[in-house]
C-alpha cells in the first residue's frame, strides 16, 4: 500500500485572489485543473494579518465541489476547528505553535468529519510530531513565516519534507505532506521529489499573467517530481 496519494495535488490559495469576485476565482481554479482550494484563516493575533472567517467558508462551500483546505492561523484553534468543518471545510489544519493540546483539537476535527492536519512554522522541528503520528491525516509545512502571500521560499523546508517522509515510511502509517509559501516553478518538482504530496500556490497562480497556463506548468513540474 502506498503511503502517498495517487497524484500530487495543486492547492491555489485564495489569499492572492480578488476578494470582490471569489465565485469567478473558484471557476478559474476548477478550469485550471487544480484539485483543492486553500483558504487562509488569520486572526490578527497568531499572525499579524486578518483574513477570512466562517461565513466566507460557508459561501465558498455553496460555490464549488472542490475540497476546501482551511489553514487556521489562529490562537486557541479548538474554539473554532469543528465549526470550520460544519461550515464546509474538508481539510482543517491547526498550528503546532498555537495549541498546547493538539491531540484534542485534531480529534475534534476528525469527529466533526474533517481531515485533520498539523502545521509547522519554518522554525518548528518535524520531531515535535513523532508522538502524534496516526492522530493526523496530513502535515502542512510552512516554507515562509505565515501571515502574507508573495514571500520567498525558505529552502531548508526541503530537508523537513524528507525527514517527514522518512517518519511516514518508518511508521508505515499514511499521511500526506503539504507545503505552503513561495511555491512555484523553481521548487515544485524538488518538493514532490522530496516527498511532498500537495503544494499551495498563491501568487504563482493568481498573479500569473495566465493562471490556467501557470497551473498546467506547475502540475507538469509536480508530475515530473514523481517520476524523476
Ligand atoms: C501564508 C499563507 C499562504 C500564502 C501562500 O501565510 O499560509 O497560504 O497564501 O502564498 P504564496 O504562494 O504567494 O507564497
Ligand atoms: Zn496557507
Amino acid at each position: 500500500m502506498s503511503l502517498r496519494p495517487a497524484i500530487p495535488l495543486l492547492c491555489p490559495s485564495l489569499l492572492s485572489a480578488d476578494f470582490t469576485r471569489l465565485g469567478e476565482e473558484l471557476r478559474m481554479i476548477e478550469a485550471a485543473g487544480a484539485q483543492v482550494v486553500h483558504v487562509d484563516v488569520m486572526d490578527g493575533r497568531f499572525v499579524p494579518n486578518i483574513t477570512i472567517g466562517l461565513p466566507v467558508v460557508e459561501s465558498l462551500r455553496k460555490a464549488t465541489a472542490l475540497p476546501l483546505d482551511c489553514h487556521l492561523m489562529i490562537l486557541e484553534p479548538l474554539r473554532y476547528a469543528a465549526d470550520f468543518v460544519k461550515a464546509g471545510a474538508d481539510w482543517v489544519s491547526i498550528h503546532q505553535e498555537a495549541d498546547p493540546h493538539l491531540h484534542r483539537t485534531l480529534d475534534a476535527i476528525r469527529k466533526a468529519g474533517g481531515k485533520a492536519g498539523v502545521v509547522l512554522n519554518p522554525s518548528t522541528p518535524v520531531d515535535t510530531l513523532v508522538d502524534l503520528v496516526g492522530d493526523f491525516d496530513f502535515v502542512l509545512l510552512m516554507s515562509v513565516n505565515p501571515g502574507f502571500g508573495g514571500q520567498s521560499f525558505i529552502p531548508r523546508v526541503l530537508d523537513k519534507v524528507k525527514r517527514l517522509d522518512a517518519l511516514r515510511t518508518d511508521r508505515g502509517i499514511p499521511f500526506f505532506i503539504e507545503v505552503d509559501g513561495g511555491v512555484g516553478m523553481k521548487n515544485a518538482a524538488d518538493l514532490i521529489r522530496a516527498g511532498a504530496d500537495a503544494l499551495v500556490a498563491g501568487n504563482a497562480f493568481f498573479k500569473a499573467v495566465e493562471p490556467k497556463a501557470a497551473a498546467s506548468a506547475l502540475l507538469s513540474e509536480m508530475a515530473r517530481g514523481r517520476t524523476a
